[in-house]
């Protein structure tokens, strides 16, 4: 339909790093073994892993799709397909939703990856050399307590996305996933090796893969659902963006299912190379947003030759935080150089200096503003974190499903996926048709409290 943008990958390759490196990111390496910790283990990987399939993998192949057929930002794909489509016009609103949510998600996932960043140093000057629990802890205290250097670590990713958006699509975002991505591979197997030789795989593969049901409540089911869509870069539009730069021929299921299956792997492979460090020290799982930041480098600092993988470790984080940082201000970027003619330049910097502003709110709410609890009892950064996480993307990914089964033709669809309608499409319409949407209805009515009251009425217990 639309004509190509200006600007393509040069290859599917390309694609599929930089599809690759938005979805792995903090949320695979810090997020889900922090969440996964204090949500039990098994039970929640459990859950975790069947929203991917059931749920992430059909929408990942409809943002690809709406993205390359739309060929804009998603708000502006959005409204193209809409009219194509014979949809209403307000389904632009849907887009535009995600671009907020990116540059919302960007504002405090820039001061988490500042937090990565600050460690690399302190990492290489051996700072965990020896120190035992309450250095270590005293170390990260004394990172968050202080407005200033969280604030010169988080200006400092941001002017570095900034500098990788405005250079472009192949000279700015594809060079940097091509370099950046085999080095993040590289280093995760390191710590894996180093992890599987320390003797307490075991016990990281029995806490991750055994489930206790006893510990699914409702509340561990939606973080279960919202960290499928956070960790797949799903419901926001940077998978729908990233799709606009995708060359005409290339098989979107294809390219959707090595990204899904690069990314859960990547979750996984995190979790068993942080849990094992974790019980050969005797470290709580359970320890929250701190995990990785509190826990392992005080095994780092027992170990011998323990500052190499520190160091390597916090590098991971900033590598794989960067290229997803890219694609949550590629959108509101290529949406502002087409309706502010600002070129891309100033439109990465203003989009940038936007996100910057916001982070502010994030960088104080662990320092002089903590106590600063607007509302539900939650500071400024645990709200941006639930409300994008847990409300924003799921239900940019219903509205999408609901989109693409609903109001686009199965012509259209079939001629995309490059899918007869055969059993393959049927499966994957079916999906996002009907299982997508009442997985996310469920979840939200459970979330707030209305299901179980529903089910109580009628005598079942939740
Ligand atoms: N998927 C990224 C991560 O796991 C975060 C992200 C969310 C990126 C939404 C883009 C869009 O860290």
């Amino acid at each position: 339909m639309a004509t190509a943008p200006a600007a393509l990958w040069s290859s599917r390759l390309a694609f599929v790093l930089a599809a690759t490196g938005s979805a792995v990111g903090l949320g695979n390496i810090w997020k889900f073994p922090y969440v996964a910790g204090e949500s039990g283990g098994g039970a929640f990987v459990l859950i975790y892993l069947l929203c991917v399939v059931v749920i992430g993998v059909p929408l990942m192949m409809a943002e690809i799709l709406m993205g390359r057929r739309g060929r804009q930002n998603p708000a502006d794909s959005f409204r193209d397909l809409a009219s194509e489509s014979g949809a209403r016009s307000w389904w632009w609103l849907v887009g535009f939703m995600g671009i907020i949510a990116g540059i919302l998600i960007l504002s405090f996932y820039s001061v988490i990856a500042g937090w990565a960043m600050a460690y690399v140093p302190v990492a290489v000057s051996g700072g965990f050399t020896g120190a035992d629990a309450a250095t270590i802890s005293g170390l990260f205290g004394d990172l968050v307590s202080d407005p200033k250097r969280l604030l010169f670590w988080h200006s400092l990713f941001i002017v570095i996305t900034i500098g990788i958006v405005s250079a472009g699509v192949e000279a700015g975002l594809e060079k940097a996933v091509k370099y950046l991505m085999p080095a993040l591979l590289g280093i995760l197997l390191i710590l894996f090796g180093y992890s599987a030789a320390s003797g307490y795989m075991d016990q990281a593969l029995t806490f991750m893969f055994s489930p206790d049901f006893s510990k699914v409540t409702p509340q561990v089911v939606l973080s279960a659902v919202g960290m499928a869509f956070f960790s797949l870069s799903l419901g926001m539009g940077a998978i729908m963006m990233y799709g606009a730069y995708l060359p005409d021929r290339a098989s979107i299921p294809k390219l959707a299912l090595a990204v899904v299956s690069a990314d859960t792997a990547v979750a996984i492979l995190a979790g068993l190379a942080i849990f094992p460090i974790v019980f050969a020290n005797d470290l709580a799982p359970g320890a929250g947003p701190g995990l990785v930041f509190e826990t392992l480098p005080l095994a780092f600092g027992q170990m011998t030759g323990g500052w190499v993988l520190g160091t390597l470790f916090f590098l991971l984080l900033v590598v794989a935080a960067l290229t997803s940082a890219i694609s949550l201000l590629e959108p509101s970027v290529s949406w502002a150089v087409r309706h502010t003619g600002l070129n891309r330049k100033a439109a990465a910097l203003l989009a940038g200096g936007t996100v910057w502003l916001l982070g502010l709110g994030t960088v104080f709410s662990f320092n002089i503003a903590a106590d600063f609890k607007p509302l539900l009892d939650r500071t400024v950064f645990d709200l941006l974190d639930g409300l994008t996480s847990n409300i924003m993307l799921p239900l940019g990914g219903l509205l999408i499903a609901i989109f693409v089964a609903r109001f686009m033709s199965r012509k259209v669809l079939g001629e995309e996926l490059q899918l007869e309608d055969g059993l393959v499409f049927k499966l994957w319409h079916f999906l996002l048709r009907y299982v997508v949407r009442v997985c996310i209805i469920l979840v939200f009515l459970n979330a707030t409290g209305l299901l179980p009251k529903a089910l109580s009425l009628i005598g079942v217990e939740w």
